[in-house]
């Protein structure tokens, strides 16, 4: 396939989701590619996984840059400089600024680990948000994949799914639950995205059916 999609993967740590595009873009179930992987924390082992793929690993940390806005530009840059379409955020943990909102408009995207706007929000991250649904009592949490807005975890949503939660869960039995249908489900939406077939009106998304598509 030539036309695929090019992604520009955002990552702070472990970056399961990374491997899980990064696998699903192999083996040809994605109709997209990894143009390059962008961590703000050079020892991510996410960059380590970019580098097993033979993707390009590129570390841009905060230090090195004398505010945010020029630590995002150089983000562009590097983006802009392999290709990138979509931005892909996989556990990333930074707030983007206005250079990389007006470079990637509307082509920014996100998966965030609870059904939102439930458990999300600034802070609201890793074992944090597990913590929080276990707290409360909820009986399902879930995942949402959504486009992303210059305030957090507030974008279109494109999808979600919904995880039951278990009377003996753990916050760390949850994430994983969920991690695991994170991997599914991301992939499915840039599938989407790649096909052309996700539609923004407002607040809402729509699907096009199969062969609607650009
Ligand atoms: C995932 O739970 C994702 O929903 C959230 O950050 C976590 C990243 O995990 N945004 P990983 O680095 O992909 O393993």
């Amino acid at each position: 396939m030539t036309d695929r999609l090019r992604l520009g993967v955002l990552v702070s740590g472990r970056g399961s989701n990374l491997q899980a595009i990064l696998d699903r873009c192999a083996e040809g179930r994605l109709s997209a590619q990894v143009a390059v992987v962008i961590s703000n924390i050079a020892e991510a082992y996410a960059l380590e996984r970019a580098r097993k793929a033979g993707v390009p690993a590129v570390a841009l940390e905060p230090r090195d840059f004398p505010d945010r806005e020029a630590h995002d530009r150089a983000i562009v840059e590097a983006l802009q400089s392999h290709g990138a379409e979509l931005i892909v955020l996989a556990g990333y943990l930074r707030i983007l600024t206005a250079s990389i909102f007006e470079a990637y408009a509307n082509r920014i995207i996100n998966i965030h680990p609870s059904l939102v706007p439930a458990f999300c929000g600034k802070n609201m991250h890793g074992l944090r948000v597990h913590q929080a649904v276990l707290d409360y009592g909820a009986k399902v949490s879930g995942l949402t994949v959504h486009f992303v807005e210059p305030e957090v975890d507030t974008g279109p949503i494109i999808l979600q799914h919904v995880v039951p939660v278990s009377e003996d869960d753990t916050p760390e039995s949850l994430e994983q639950r969920i991690l695991s249908f994170e991997h599914e489900k991301y992939a499915e939406a840039i599938q989407l995205i790649a096909e052309g077939r996700v539609t923004v009106e407002g607040r809402r998304t729509r699907i096009l059916p199969e062969e609607s598509g650009k």
